[in-house]
């Protein structure tokens, strides 16, 4: 069963935030752009900031440590579409949010 739970529906960011949760051995940052909920890697590809302790900014997700944007539908910077970090599918099912780890994109 590749989907497995990361928090209840009621945890999720509010709309045009962004949120961090822990997952096995890693941190996934969770988006809310205008109600699309979206899931990628929490740690930005420049020194390690926690996205998901961001703001969203014009849909994209805003490094709290340097500024840099990340799209999170596609995980690419801004930028530099060729950085880019893995993005996972996230539904929601009987209020239960469920990402598949395994299928990145
Ligand atoms: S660590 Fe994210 S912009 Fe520098």
């Amino acid at each position: 069963m590749p989907f497995v739970k990361i928090a209840s529906q009621s945890d999720l960011p509010a709309i045009n935030e962004a949120k961090e949760f822990p997952c096995g051995e890693k941190t996934i940052c969770v988006a809310n752009v205008n109600g699309t909920i979206t899931a990628m890697d929490n740690v930005c590809l420049h020194r390690g900031g926690p996205l998901g302790q961001g703001v969203i900014e014009k849909g994209k997700v805003v490094c709290p440590w340097h500024g840099w944007a990340w799209d999170p539908v596609t995980g690419q910077a801004v930028h530099n579409p060729a950085a880019k970090l893995n993005v996972y599918p996230i539904k929601i099912e009987n209020e239960e949010v469920l990402i598949d780890l395994e299928s990145r994109g």
